[in-house]
């Protein structure tokens, strides 16, 4: 095998298929991903889900059996386009992502291991979405950004990407800004503070300016806690049983 070859199976490589093509790499052409992308640390193709209809109209949508308001995307077109984009072993390899309101939610874990793979092909819906028999004949993946509902899945697709470049070997310089980032260690993260010293009648926290890094790292842990308990009883009440496992009563 050549050695451009053997690099191209070492790049992590996104799809997305999308009756939207243009709306990608979007935001993710900018910054820190814009930059990978340009230094070939990943890889993105929009591929557009129209160029597999079958008819003079281009159709991709027809309404649902059983009635109702709103659209279904035919399974013979999204199906071909899923095949065209996952038709060989190396891109078979890669999960096959459906965005949806249904899916399970994102997690940093699973944005993780999606980052330590060999990359995603990303399904976008559109109207009320696709038909389910695509999802149940192929090995889809279901997932959701959160209890909300989207015009479409490009913007969740985004999403995705977003969250598994900032992984990626080389994306980011500093690993410990990883490290202590929220979710990181089941916590939200701690507030930030910088320049100006006094700005708009207020001051950092003394111990930020105490030069004591014991102290420092106590109240970030304390700070973390502390929005965790008040913004997500989820998130506390897991980190409560994991710290409870940890440093058993006796
Ligand atoms: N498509 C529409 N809403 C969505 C959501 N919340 N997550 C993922 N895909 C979506």
């Amino acid at each position: 095998m050549s050695d451009g070859a053997e690099n191209d199976r070492k790049l992590w490589r996104a799809t997305a298929l999308t009756l939207f093509p243009q709306m990608f790499p979007g935001p993710l052409g900018h910054s820190l991903a814009g930059r990978a992308l340009e230094a070939g640390l990943w890889s993105l193709e929009a591929l557009d889900i129209r160029g597999f209809a079958r008819d003079k109209h281009r159709t991709v949508d027809d309404a649902p059996f059983g009635g109702g308001a709103g659209m279904v995307m035919r399974a013979d077109v999204v199906d071909a386009a899923v095949e065209a984009a996952t038709a060989n072993t190396y891109e078979n390899a890669r999960p096959l992502i459906y965005l949806t309101p249904r899916g399970v939610p994102l997690t940093q874990a699973r944005a993780k291991a999606l980052a330590a793979g060999p990359g995603v092909t990303l399904l976008c819906g559109r109207y009320e979405g696709v038909d389910q028999r695509v999802l149940d004949a192929r090995d889809v993946e279901e997932i959701s950004i959160g209890d909300f509902v989207l015009s479409g899945g490009e913007a969740a697709a985004l999403i995705v990407l977003d969250v598994c470049v900032r992984l990626l070997p080389g994306v980011m310089g500093g690993a410990e800004s990883l490290d202590e980032e929220s979710f990181e260690n089941g916590l939200l993260e701690y507030p930030h503070y910088t320049r100006p010293r006094v700005w708009a009648g207020m001051k950092p926290p003394e111990v930020l300016l105490s030069g004591n890094h014991g102290r420092v790292a106590a109240w970030r842990r304390e700070q973390s806690e502390a929005a965790t308990r008040q913004r997500r009883p989820d998130l506390w009440a897991a980190y409560a049983r994991k710290s409870a496992r940890r440093e058993p009563q006796n």
